[in-house]
């Protein structure tokens, strides 16, 4: 294919006009500090850090787990249905400035049951703001994850009172796997996995982001997902690359989340390209934006910068995004076509 760019206009501003999807954020990790203050003020929740200046100079992560508490403790002021609704609102709105037309979300109703809030509270407030978006171009999926470092009991009563809801809201299509994934293999997780697939519900898990490639295998062969989240460092094995292209089995990859918890300790060493060279369906997404650095065009400029990737290469990536979107065949043709006459339009 050859390049179409019109020269007055570079490939980043190209990425950031085209009409493109988002399948790994987790909604709690939009929470700017900004509305993490205002609603510990509404709920009267005590936070560790005295203004939004002393919260965002924390987000100085190391790893994965130093990220996680800063994470969690963020997420602590969400007690209300109005609050997952203003949260998911605001998350919605970068989105669709970025020209997200497609979004497929996590949330962790573990972090919030712990604190009393149910699951119906947080499904209900998010999924409120999902349908509003949807009236204003967006349309969306939600994922139940479960919390990889608690016991897999937890996960299984917490899939078990989430049952109902599945029925409920029919925007709630699957399940993943998500924070500290070092010591908390997928195997952990295969009962609750196995039940999830006999309901017919998607799975996905974090496999690989710092964990091995051992655990992409897992993730794969034990709890059968139809989508790796991150997936990063099965380049260290080559045929596990090569299943995942023959498979089509597309890696949900957040670049900029990757830079920040010291996956790649520059943005030039991240594996995307050379996934992408082997054939991997791979995607470009937010992961935590509040947190990170930037939504889903600050991952693609980021990405397109330091990977000196082509017009043909970042065209595949957004329509991987969209061949990689559990929606019905019908949707992922008009998402294609949308992006076809974007992108072409020269
Ligand atoms: N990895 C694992 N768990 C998470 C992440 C992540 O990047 N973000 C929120 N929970
Ligand atoms: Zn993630």
């Amino acid at each position: 294919m050859t390049p179409t760019t019109p020269p007055s206009q570079t490939l980043a501003q190209k990425a950031a006009g085209a009409p493109k999807s988002e399948l790994h954020i987790h909604i709690e990790g939009s929470l700017e500090p900004e509305l993490i203050f205002r609603l510990a003020q509404r709920n009267g929740v005590k936070l560790a850090y005295d203004s939004v200046d002393a919260l965002r100079a924390a987000y100085a992560f190391t790893d994965l787990q130093s990220f996680l508490d800063i994470y969690y403790a963020g997420a602590s002021v969400l007690l209300a249905e109005q609050d997952f609704y203003d949260m998911t609102a605001a998350y919605c709105e970068r989105a669709l400035a970025d020209n997200v037309v497609h979004a497929e979300i996590f949330f962790d109703p573990q972090t919030h049951t712990e604190r009393g809030v149910s699951i119906e509270t947080a499904v209900a407030g998010i999924d409120r703001a999902l349908a509003d978006a949807q009236q204003r171009g967006l349309t969306s999926k939600l994922i139940l994850c479960f919390l990889r470092h608690l016991p897999e009991a937890d996960a299984l009563a917490t899939f078990d009172a989430a049952l109902p809801l599945f029925d409920r809201y029919p925007r709630m299509i699957g399940i993943g796997l998500d924070s500290s994934e070092r010591g908390h293999p997928p195997s952990k997780f295969e009962r609750v996995f196995e039940k999830a697939r006999a309901k017919g519900l998607k799975l996905v898990a974090h496999a690989g982001e710092e964990g091995p490639p051992s655990y992409i295998y897992e993730a794969l062969d034990l709890l059968k997902v139809d989508r790796v989240d991150h997936g990063v460092r099965s380049i260290e094995d080559p045929a596990l690359v090569a299943r995942l292209a023959d498979a089509r089995v597309a890696l949900t990859v957040c670049p900029l989340s990757n830079l920040k918890l010291c996956v790649f300790d520059d943005l030039t060493k991240h594996t995307l390209k050379a996934l992408l060279d082997e054939g991997v369906a791979v995607t470009v997404n937010s992961d935590d934006p509040a947190y990170f650095g930037g939504y889903v065009n600050a991952n693609y400029v980021a990405t397109i910068d330091a990977l000196k990737l082509a017009d043909d290469e970042v065209y595949t990536i957004v329509r991987n995004g969209f061949e990689a979107s559990f929606v019905t065949p019908g949707e992922r043709a008009a998402m294609i076509a949308k992006l076809d006459a974007y992108w072409h339009a020269g």
